[in-house]
């Protein structure tokens, strides 16, 4: 293995997965969201959402894979609180958006500013990123052919992001069943959650060093993983020659997780895991592994059953540790940055109101870049 492929596999790898366990807390299901919570406040809420992402999708189908990615992302660390969308956290730290789980594999953070800028010009500071990004998520499941689901409402967003939460709390492709079930765990899903949610690999695909490790130099005995199918082994060779260490991992090649229907979000991932050729070690335990092996086969057998279970998860995901009361969270105007802090309350009502005199308005912009929250 090139020292850049295992730079990039110790990056992703051992600074998630053995960093020491932060601010994390564990997760809950959160009840009190609502279906249908925009009905009155802004009824085209979610139509426009699915505009955009059908549009997105239209040209580029990979936006699917992509905003489910990164709405798992987001719920799993802090909760469905769109602090993945963050460029900067408040507080000066690192946003998780620079983590090496995230950076430049995050794909489809567009889609999310075109569907909020539309519905903020029809409903400002009406509809939170949190919600756009569950409405968003479903509708990439639903436009990779999952049957609809409902997505209840009522997110607030969260105001800090700190890559620091991730080292420890977050899966990475080199676990196995074990630990992805104790992470899940600890996040309030259980482990037929792990097994149904990671059918989302249905869809998308992997840039090649986070697999790289199996496919060369895998061990001191064998250079190819004895666990992988050996004629995919190959065939995975031939798309990615051995790395080399001045290649640039922005331009690492991926593959689809799925070589058969690799845009359907079907049950063809299970049968490609039985078939020993699923693409990372934390795809390919979930066959390997007794405990998890019985729903492996019967979702391979049973599509309609994996794409019921696979809405419900979501449902599930999109719960956790939701921010729904009032005095907490903030509707964000822009999903990249958090609202400036309220203040200047003492101001007089009328004050903002466009005021003609020249200083004036500067002054009414400078009041109102603090009363944004
Ligand atoms: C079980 C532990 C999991 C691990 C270790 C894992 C890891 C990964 C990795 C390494 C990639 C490739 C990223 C890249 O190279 O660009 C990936 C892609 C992806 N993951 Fe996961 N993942 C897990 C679970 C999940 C879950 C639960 C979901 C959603 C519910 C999910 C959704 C996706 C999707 C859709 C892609 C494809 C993204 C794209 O092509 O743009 N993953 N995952």
């Amino acid at each position: 293995m090139s020292r850049l492929s295992m730079a990039m596999l110790l990056l992703v790898s051992l600074v998630l997965a053995t960093g020491p366990r932060l601010a994390v807390v564990e997760a809950v299901v959160v009840e009190g969201l609502t279906v249908g919570f925009y009905n009155k406040t802004c009824p085209e809420a979610e139509q426009v959402v699915r505009d955009v992402v059908m549009n997105d999708y239209g040209m580029d189908h990979t936006i699917a894979p992509g905003l489910i990615r990164i709405f798992f992302h987001d719920c799993f660390i802090t909760g469905c609180d769109s602090s993945i969308l963050l460029d900067e956290s408040p507080s000066g730290e690192v946003p998780e958006k620079e983590s090496s789980a995230n950076g430049f594999t995050l794909h489809g953070l567009q889609t999310i500013d075109v569907a909020k800028a539309s519905i903020e010009a029809m409903c400002p500071r009406t509809v939170s990123c949190s919600d756009i990004l569950s409405f968003a998520a479903r509708d990439a499941a639903v436009a990779a052919g999952l049957p609809s689901y409902e997505v209840p409402a009522g997110r607030r967003d969260g105001t800090h992001s700190r890559m620091a939460d991730l080292p420890g709390n977050f899966p990475v492709p080199g676990h196995t069943v074990p630990r992805l079930t104790e992470l899940f765990a600890s996040r309030g899903l259980s482990q037929e959650d792990l097994v149904t949610l990671s059918g989302a690999h249905s869809i998308g695909g992997a840039h090649c060093f986070m697999f790289s490790n199996r496919i060369y130099g895998f061990s001191k005995t064998a250079d190819i993983d004895p666990s992988l199918d050996p004629a995919f082994a190959q065939r995975l060779r031939k798309m990615f020659p051995r790395p080399k260490p001045d290649d640039n991992p922005q331009q690492a090649p991926k593959v689809n997780f799925d070589e058969r229907t690799g845009e359907k979000l079907d049950n063809a991932y299970y049968q490609e895991l039985l078939a020993r050729r699923g693409l990372l070690t934390s795809d390919n335990t979930l066959a390997l592994d007794p405990q998890t092996r019985p729903l492996v086969e019967q979702y391979a057998k049973d599509d309609a059953l994996f794409q019921q279970r696979f809405g419900e998860a979501m449902q599930k995901v999109s719960k956790l540790d939701v921010i729904i009361k009032k005095n907490k969270g903030q509707i964000r105007r822009d999903c990249r940055m958090v609202n400036k802090a309220k203040g200047v309350r003492w101001m007089p009502i009328h004050f903002l109101k466009p005021p003609k005199h020249p200083m004036l308005q500067m002054i009414n912009w400078f009041i109102r870049g603090f009363q944004q929250n």
